[in-house]
């Protein structure tokens, strides 16, 4: 274990706490506001925003689509170039933080925004950001990364950069209160996943990690269990704090990284607008069971620590049934199906994207090569 850890976003964590933005963003600063496709509207939370800001210069920016493309954001990027804008503040999930991540190193850039995707341009200052999160997930709220799509070529990336690390994060429970089903769904499943990369890989010393990692673990397990009483304080703010907790660096300290899932779930977003957590979903167990080998040891400690099952011979398999169980018990489904009828030539598809992407030896080992994203997907598309 060796590494340097720091998390600089500010949290305001409970109900009530969006006012803080009006002392928390500089008083000269000039604001952009960036929101979604307009839920903020009907909710209240965009009027609860204008209130708070009402002593600030500020502007906004609407239209961020779920998955955000550069080609919707960088309308955003000439506004902020346009107006010096130098305080930009997100309103939504992850898909607005990613966006105004994305706008935030692309305004501070002559080129052409993708460039950073693509690693053609290293990030080396932003402008400042913070985010009032309107859905609990990826973490994006308070962490260095983002991830865009280019919606002409169908590639979804990701670039990390502490530069566009938020300087805040609002963190209200009763925003959720709006929700869909689905996108609440979508929030366990997606923190359940980040919390697999960091902690589903090999054995290794680091007792904090591992042990924190299976108490959010434990924590998404009971919420999905409890999704019935779902409409209620204690839910949303224990879904709320651990999600952010899944993703803000602290798990994923010192310790082996995964991260295969997600760069395979990524291309069937790209692809067929799979929604993010579900395109994890669809993965995650088909990898599980081909990679059980490497992943032996700690698929056994989650099923005891976890999943409190017996020790057997085949438990990391029954831990693999049990996480894939506790999908179907959210009723998220395991298996792609809305692809076209030509399974041979989605997974064609797939393929030729990862290597476009060099994502050719993926996993903690970097031993995921093509062939085993190709059995990966041969089980995971129906
Ligand atoms: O567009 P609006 O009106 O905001 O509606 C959104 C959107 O339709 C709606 N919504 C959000 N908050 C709401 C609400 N509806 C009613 N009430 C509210 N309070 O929910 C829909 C989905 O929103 P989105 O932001 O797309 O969802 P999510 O937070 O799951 O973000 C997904 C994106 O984050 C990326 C994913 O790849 C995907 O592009 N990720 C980012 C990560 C990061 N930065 O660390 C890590 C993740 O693994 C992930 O890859
Ligand atoms: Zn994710």
């Amino acid at each position: 274990m060796k590494f340097s850890y720091v998390n600089p976003t500010q949290i305001f964590f409970g109900q009530g706490q969006i006012q803080a933005i009006s002392s928390a963003i500089p008083a000269d600063a000039k604001v952009l506001m960036i929101y979604g496709g307009g839920s903020i509207k009907s909710n209240g939370i965009y009027q609860q925003v204008s209130d708070a800001l009402a002593s600030h210069e500020w502007m906004e920016f609407s239209g961020v689509e779920a998955n955000p493309t550069k080609e919707t954001l960088d309308k955003a990027v000439a506004l902020v170039k346009q107006h010096g804008i130098d305080f930009i503040l997100a309103v939504g999930g992850g898909s607005v933080i990613d966006g105004s991540k994305y706008v935030a190193a692309s305004a501070h850039y002559d080129g052409d925004g993708w460039d950073i995707l693509t690693g053609a341009h290293q990030v080396t200052s932003a402008t400042p950001l913070a985010a009032i999160l309107t859905l609990p997930a990826t973490g994006s709220e308070s962490n260095s990364g983002a991830v865009i799509t280019k919606a002409e070529t169908h590639d979804k990336l990701a670039f990390l950069s502490p530069f566009v690390q938020p300087k805040f994060a609002v963190l209200d429970p009763d925003v959720m209160k709006s929700l869909p089903e689905k996108q609440l769904l979508n929030g366990v499943v997606d923190a359940w996943v980040h919390v697999c990369e960091q902690y589903l890989t090999f054995v290794h010393d680091a007792m904090v990690q591992d042990g924190y990692a299976e108490a959010l673990l434990r924590n998404l397990k009971e919420l999905g269990a409890n999704f019935d009483n779902r409409d209620n304080d204690a839910w949303r703010a224990n879904l709320m704090w651990t999600a952010n907790q899944a993703l803000n660096g602290l798990i994923g300290s010192g310790v082996p990284h995964d991260w295969a899932t997600h760069m395979l779930g990524h291309e069937l977003t790209a692809q067929w607008g799979v929604d993010h957590a579900r395109s994890l979903a669809i993965i995650q167990p088909s990898l599980l069971r081909n990679q059980i080998e490497t992943k032996r040891a700690k698929l056994e400690q989650m099923g005891r620590n976890v999943f409190n099952l017996p020790q057997s011979d085949d438990l990391a398999l029954k831990t693999i049934d049990a996480i894939e169980a506790f999908y179907h018990s959210l009723h998220v489904p395991t298996k792609l199906t809305e692809y076209g009828d030509d399974k041979q030539a989605a997974i064609d598809k797939v393929i030729s994207q990862l290597e476009k992407h060099g994502m050719t030896n993926l996993g903690e080992h970097q031993a995921i090569s093509i062939a085993h994203s190709r059995d990966i997907l041969n089980l995971a598309i129906a």
